[in-house]
Formats: structure tokens, sequence, C-alpha cells
């Protein structure tokens, strides 16, 4: 048997009122990046011959971020949105002369897998083909999602949505999770027959079961995972499914090669890559942008955004790396450091309360304590340009633009406004001033005015 075409329809054009947002719910983030590019990664891993987002007139910033997801994607605008069977029916043109399977799924259901969704084509496609099939789930609180209710003989009957169902339909605790196969020969008869008569006025997309049963034609369900098939409509929902993303995150880190010591304690984006043994300790948060070598040592309490990191370095405890940064092989950042848009090379050190800003860091330099990279003057950012083998004195304050050549010393304490040649000394500072004995003499002189005052 050929397995037939594939349509995936991405219903994202609803309002998310339940969010209280300004921001459309399918940009809402977890793992740092939008709902909806969650759903088109694993959408697009199943290879489908059409791909097509339904959004609400003016959602400009969807389409810009379906476009970076999935530029294969095509987009139709619902106007108004009057529900998800409604939403299917803006598809209908750009589903013109389509034969074959269209699988729908919903912008906010991020953490779907591709293996759950071939699943559903599965049951769909057994032979003898079913009309369509639902993806079906027992979430711990059932409440606003859809019931499905059963035959006797276990068949799908029909799909009752919360707000419409009797009490005994509520107390039915098989879900809907809105992810629905649907034979595309018949997907367009059975919406034209769909009504908005219920508690929302809409035309529900889920109402297709009971029309396709009254035609005699089949529909099944799959169960998966509650996990996989959460719903995002609330700021809770949106933390729920931030939680079971991070947990699957640390688990793929940890399959491939990287040690968490405290994994629940560590937060990872969707695109945050680990080298094996690589060691990762307790409160450490990546966010997007990050790739880390192997055998790479981040100590607890680290924030590191849009930073490549070296084999072996070490960074923090308690250092920040901020976009931009470039950390070669070997290098030892360390506490209260932060580093940011710049290239550290092989074997650097920044080890203590410094900051690195527009700069280049040359090979084994040693960055002392408390230097500053003075980069911004309040209009323009500058850059520091440090040689290999430089030795920066602690509490050193580089304004750029700057240079210091490979091998130089500069001097603690320096301020240093003007480039400094290779293998040069450089001093910035106030020149020492000894006065012998004048801090006895002042404390002498203290202690008898107290002395004095003290007096009867
Ligand atoms: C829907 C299902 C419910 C299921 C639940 C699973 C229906 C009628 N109900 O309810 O059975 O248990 O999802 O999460 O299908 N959308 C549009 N246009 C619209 C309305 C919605 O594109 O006019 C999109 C939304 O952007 C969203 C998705 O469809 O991505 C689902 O809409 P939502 O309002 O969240 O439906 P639920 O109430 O969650
Ligand atoms: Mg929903």
């Amino acid at each position: 048997m050929t397995t037939p075409p594939l349509a995936i329809l991405v219903l994202a054009a609803g309002q998310g009122t339940r969010m209280l947002s300004r921001l459309p719910k399918v940009l809402h983030r977890i793992a740092n990046r939008p709902l909806i590019e969650h759903v088109l990664t694993t959408a697009a891993a199943l290879a489908p011959d059409r791909l097509i987002v339904v959004l609400a007139p003016g959602m400009t910033d969807v389409a810009a971020a379906v476009n970076a997801a999935a530029p294969e994607a095509e987009t139709v605008v619902q106007a108004p949105a009057l529900g998800t069977g409604h939403a299917v029916a803006a598809a209908r043109t750009a589903l013109a002369g389509f034969a074959g399977d269209v699988l729908v799924i919903f912008g906010d259901t991020p953490l779907l897998t591709p293996t759950s969704l071939q699943a559903l084509l599965a049951e769909r496609r057994r032979s003898p083909g079913a009309a369509l099939a639902v993806a079906a789930m027992r979430p711990a609180a059932p409440e606003a999602y859809g019931r499905l209710v059963l035959d006797t003989d276990g068949g799908l009957a029909a799909i009752v949505e919360a707000k419409d169902a009797s009490p005994a339909e509520r107390a039915i605790t098989l879900c809907n999770s809105g992810v629905m196969v649907i034979a595309g020969e018949v997907l367009f008869d059975l919406i034209d027959a769909l009504r908005p008569e219920n508690a929302k006025g809409e035309y529900y997309l889920t109402d297709i079961v009971a029309i396709a049963r009254r035609r005699g034609l089949a529909c099944r369900h799959v169960e998966a995972s509650a996990e996989s098939l959460l719903g995002v409509n609330s700021r809770a929902d949106l933390a729920l499914a931030e939680a079971a993303l991070q947990q699957r995150l640390r688990a793929a880190a940890m399959a491939s090669g990287a040690t968490l010591v405290a994994p629940e304690t560590v937060f990872l984006s969707a695109d945050t890559r680990l080298g094996r043994d690589t060691v990762v300790g307790p409160f450490v948060v990546f966010g997007p942008g990050v790739t880390i070598g192997e055998g790479v040592e981040i100590p607890a309490f680290s924030h590191i955004v849009g930073a490549t990191v070296g084999d072996r370095a070490i960074i923090g405890p308690f250092a920040r790396l901020r976009p931009g940064a470039e950390l070669g092989p070997e290098v030892h950042i360390g506490n209260f450091v932060e580093i940011k848009n710049a290239r550290i090379e092989a074997g650097a050190k920044a080890n203590h309360l410094t900051y690195i800003g527009d700069a280049v860091v040359g090979a084994r330099s040693n960055i002392g304590a408390g230097t500053i990279t003075c980069n911004y003057d309040g209009f323009t950012k500058s850059t520091t340009r440090i040689g290999s083998g430089v030795f920066i004195g602690s509490n050193a304050v580089l304004v750029a633009p700057v240079a210091v050549g490979d091998g130089a010393y500069v001097a603690a304490g320096s301020v240093i406004t003007g480039d400094v040649a290779p293998d040069a000394l450089a001093l910035a500072r106030g020149r020492q001033v000894e006065k012998p004995g004048r801090a006895a003499a002042w404390r002498q002189a203290r202690a008898a005015a107290r002395t004095q005052r003290e007096k009867p």
C-alpha cells in the first residue's frame, strides 16, 4: 500500500484570551522558543507535502516566526475567528485539489512528538481506513478539554466540548488533544455540515466526529501521553509545558553524554548543545544560542546566553556569558566575571570580578581581578584588543578603543587610554608617596584630643 500524501494544518488564529496578554498565544515561549516554532519543527519532521498555518489578520509577528521556523510553510488568514472548524475551512482554497490525509494540529500544543503523530496517521490508515482519527489523552485535570464519547465497541462516537457536556459526559476522563487526521476526500463535506449551535456559538472542529458517524463513516482514536498533548491556554499551562519540556531536554542532554549534577535545577533552551563529559553544576541557566564543547566544567550559578565555549574550559561558579561570547579551549572564567561580544582565545583566564565587552583577549593572557573594559562612551561601542601572553594587573581599566600588544604587562590599578606596545610595561596610576611616621603621629594627636575631652 502506498502512503497517501500528507497536508498538515496548524491552527493559530485564536486570540488566546485566557493568557491575558498583548502577545499572540503562540508567540509565548517555552525553552526560549515560541510555541508555534516547537509545533512547526515537529510538523516538519513528518516531511508533509503541504504545511499550512492558519493565522488571524494582522498577526505579522506570528507570520514572521512561522517563516523563520519553516520557510516552506504557507499561511492563510481566518477572519473573523469563529472556531476550530471555521479555521480549517479557511484553508479550503489552499487545499483545493489536494488528495490525501489532512492532519490538524494546534499552535498551542508544543510538546507533540513526531512519533505520536505517526501513530495517529497509522491508526486512520489502518485497513479498513477510517474517515478520521483523533489523538486522545487522560490528563490529570481534564476540566476544559473536550471529552471523547465512545461506542460500546470502543469506536469514537462523538466529541463533546466541556462547556456543552452533561454531568455524565464531564465525568469522562478520555479527552480530546485537538490533534486529528481526516481523509481529505471527506474533510470539507464534513466541515460544511458544522453549525455554531453550542455554548460558545462557534464552529467546532470536534463536531465533525458525530457528523461523520451519522453518515456511516468510521472514526477512531489513539491514546498518547497527556504530557505530549498538553494544550497551553493559560499562564499556568505555559509553566506546565515549560516544566515538561525542561525534563525532556535534561534527559536528552544526559543521554548524549553530559553530566547534570542536579538536573532539576538546570534550565536549558531548545537549542542548547552540551558536549560529552561536560559537567554542569546546580542552578545553571542556558539561554538561547549556546554551544558548549567537551569536558567543560560549569560550576553552580552561571548564566550563559548566546555563547560558544571550547573544550575543557571552566565557566563559573557565578559567571555570566552574554551574546557573542566566544571562548576557546581551556579558557577559565571565574566568579562574577561577565563576558559580552568578546573572543577569549585558548588558555586565557579571567578568574575574578571582571567585565570584558567588545574585546579580543589573546591566547594565555591573564586578566587580573576587577579589570574592566570601558567599551561604551554613552554614544558608541569601541573595541579593546589584548594580544597573547598579556598580563593585565588587578583593577585595571582599559578605555576602548585601545590595544595591548603581545607579551605586555599592565600594572595593577592602571587606567589605560593609549595603546601598549608588545612586551612593554604600562603604568598609568598615581605614584606612591610615603610620609615616615605620619600615621603614628596622627594617631597620637587624636588620642590626646580625646583624653582632653573626657577630663571631668
Ligand atoms: C480545543 C478543542 C478541545 C480540546 C482542546 C485541546 C475544539 C472546539 N475544542 O479547545 O476539544 O480538548 O482544544 O487543547 O476544537 N483557533 C483558530 N481559530 C479559531 C479558534 C481557535 O485558529 O477560530 C486555534 C487557536 O489558535 C488554538 C487552537 O485553534 O491554537 C485551539 O483553540 P483553543 O481556543 O485553544 O481551543 P480549546 O478551547 O483549547
Ligand atoms: Mg487550547
